[in-house]
């Protein structure tokens, strides 16, 4: 006969005895404390999982009234000043159409910024193409944009992740290309997603200067790891940052899709 008495006493006083059923309870008293702390991680995990949701979704609808009702806009302005460029007299050098002229760079420069901010809102490439495809397009254009070499390597993982998965990988791509960027001072940053069996791995590696983890400043204003975190965590993920002084850094993401996850696909 199991002794539970050690185990009544730490857990406490008893429950108010409902009379059926009652005698059982004890036995089950050892994994409580466990199982209470499982579910509070579980709920954890969900509330998280829905944060990052319905940040997405809000970002969502933030690109659609951004298309919707500026870019249409702007594409109305664009096309009533070409029609009055048109309509001037012959005189394509005098002032009137060199002031329509600047008006019209100046309009597409406003049109290439509310492209790249609709990229970042929603990146489209990403539902229509997969994440491999996606990252490999916004690697191109941070290559461009930084003169780092952004390398993108691997294969889809098959079959494709859940949404909620795909966009989790690719928003801590960003961060982590943002923060190579931003300040690492590498020449090239790789990234390679890999598949072993039911895990997922995502790696993003910098040739830059690395930085100490223990020595962060104190009340830095610095989010972006930690959402990394969350966002990893949000949907059952490991996420680990490794790096040294002079040895650049190693962001690694791996995600077990046996691991069961509650209410979600992966
Ligand atoms: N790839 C990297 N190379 C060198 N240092 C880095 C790198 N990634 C992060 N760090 C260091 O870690 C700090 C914390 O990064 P984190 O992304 O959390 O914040 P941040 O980039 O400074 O600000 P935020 O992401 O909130 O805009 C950075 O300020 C920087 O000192
Ligand atoms: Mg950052």
């Amino acid at each position: 006969m199991p002794d539970v008495t050690s185990d009544r006493n730490r857990q406490g006083p008893e429950p108010q005895d409902s009379g059926a059923g009652g005698g059982a309870q004890p036995l089950m008293r050892p994994l409580a404390g466990r199982s209470l702390e499982a579910a509070s991680a579980q709920r954890l995990q969900n509330l998280s999982r829905r944060l990052m949701h319905a940040e997405e979704e809000e970002r969502k609808r933030l690109g659609r009234e951004l298309h919707d009702r500026v870019g249409a806009n702007l594409s109305a302005l664009g096309m009533g000043l070409e029609l009055l460029r048109k309509q001037l007299p012959d005189d394509a050098g005098g002032p009137v159409a060199r002031r329509i002229g600047d008006l019209q760079d100046i309009l597409l420069d406003t049109m290439a910024h509310v492209r790249a901010v609709l990229a970042d809102l929603r990146p489209t490439a990403l539902d229509e193409l997969g994440l491999l495809p996606a990252l490999r397009h916004q690697a191109g254009v941070l290559t461009a944009r930084t003169g780092i070499r952004f390398l993108v390597a691997g294969s889809e993982p098959s079959p494709r992740l859940a949404p909620d998965c795909e966009i989790a990988f690719y928003r801590i791509a960003q961060e982590a290309w943002s923060n190579a960027s931003k300040h690492s001072g590498a020449r090239s940053v790789g990234l390679t997603i890999s598949q072993q069996g039911s895990v997922v791995s995502m790696v993003i590696d910098d040739d830059g200067m690395g930085f100490e983890l223990a020595e962060l400043p104190a009340g830095t204003p610095s989010l972006g790891l930690t959402t990394m975190r969350e966002r990893a965590e949000a949907i059952g993920a490991v996420l680990e940052v490794g790096t040294a002084l002079g040895a650049g850094v190693s962001v690694r993401l791996a995600l077990d899709r046996d691991r069961p996850r509650a209410g979600a696909d992966r």
